[in-house]
């Protein structure tokens, strides 16, 4: 059969992640790493009220948001472009910089959409493993960096063993690789409130981004942000629509942004009590898991699979990894107090049978 696509597209499938049947009603949903209870009233009431002021039939404005962000990030203005999620900026990164008999530097296992991005822009995938304990692979990504090297992810943390790296290792890779963006994808940034815009003052070549998919609760509406410098700024919101991104997605940034409050109390929740509750737990259970910075665990239980089950039959959804040796895993996102509760119970149920 003739066809008109670029060989390489010909050889990916959909990235399909498991959608179906995520009810919330049914189900504690601790397979995607979203934040588990719904946003405050003042982001419904924000999209309510943009709702009812007549303006759907309008093309989007976006107003100060981009400004709003600066603040909250404490760069300038022009360092930041906003984006449909960040897959969108990621994608506009990838895309802007490597092309055919280029290489991405991705470390695995990770998040798809670097891969599929970089595959259909021709470029080759270099994936040194992240393994256990060890952070991220530096020593391994800076031996892979050659002439063809245009794009180096690390991401912090990392998806989905929750490993973070440090911004002396992105300095190093920055460094390293002055022809390459480093692509620092911050998606989990408020669990971790480590950063690299510290960075962005002395390398040319560094690109975060970001998303209010998760702990700012929103993936549904899909808005996210790319920070680098002004210039390459410049340069990606010439390859951006000027309407990617929905109206809607901004009015709840905006309230988002204006009272964070939601935010800070659930993490507090997430991170200071059910992170390590979960932890105590899985260690006392002698269950194998990765050191996590993020709101999720890899772990690997005897029977993945039978336990993942019995957790879906307590009305738990959990999410099935592999590690960089495809050993199957089951990543757990950390949800509230009594939501890590009820899984620890029907988790110590399974173990008991
Ligand atoms: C590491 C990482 N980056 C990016 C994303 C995509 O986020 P968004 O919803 O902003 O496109 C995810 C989503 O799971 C992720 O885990």
């Amino acid at each position: 059969m003739v066809s008109v696509f670029k060989p390489q597209i010909e050889q990916l499938a959909a990235y399909k992640p498991p959608l179906d049947g995520r009810d919330p009603a049914r189900y504690t949903l601790l397979d995607f790493n979203e934040r588990t209870i719904p946003v405050g009233d003042h982001i419904k009431q924000a999209l309510v009220d943009f709702i009812h002021s007549d303006r759907l039939q309008m093309y989007p404005a976006y107003g100060d948001i981009t400004q709003q962000l600066a603040d909250y990030c404490q760069v300038q203005e022009p360092q930041v472009m906003i984006t449909n999620g960040s897959d969108h900026g990621i994608e506009l990164i990838i895309r802007a910089v490597g092309g055919v008999g280029d290489d991405a530097i991705i470390p695995g296992p990770t998040f798809a959409i670097y891969g599929q991005v970089a595959t259909v822009e021709g470029m080759s995938i270099v994936a040194p493993d992240y393994r256990k304990g060890e952070g991220y692979p530096v020593q391994q990504v800076l031996a892979a960096i050659t002439d063809r090297t245009k794009i180096i992810v690390a991401a912090s943390p990392n998806n989905p063993c929750g490993t973070a790296i440090s911004n002396e290792q992105i300095a190093q890779l920055a460094k390293a690789a002055p022809n390459a963006g480093i692509l620092v994808d911050e998606c989990y940034f408020e669990y971790t409130r480590t950063s690299a815009t510290a960075l962005l003052a002395q390398f040319d070549n560094i690109f975060i981004t970001r998303t209010f998919s998760k702990t700012w609760g929103l993936p549904s509406l899909r808005f996210g942000y790319v920070l680098s410098t002004a210039n390459n700024i410049t340069r990606l919101l010439a390859m951006r629509g000027p309407y990617d991104i929905n109206q809607l997605a901004v009015v709840a940034a905006k309230a988002a942004l204006e009272k964070p409050e939601y935010v800070d109390d659930y993490i507090a929740e997430v991170m200071g009590q059910s992170k390590p509750k979960l932890e105590a737990f899985l260690t006392e259970h002698d269950i194998e898991f990765w050191p996590t910075t993020a709101n999720y665990i890899l772990t690997f239980p005897p029977q993945p699979e039978a336990l993942k089950q019995a957790l879906q039959a307590a009305g738990i959804l959990v999410r099935p990894r592999v590690d960089s040796e495809g050993r199957q895993g089951l990543r757990i996102t950390f949800g509230t107090l009594p939501q890590t509760e009820r899984l620890m119970a029907a988790m110590a149920e399974f173990f008991a049978r």
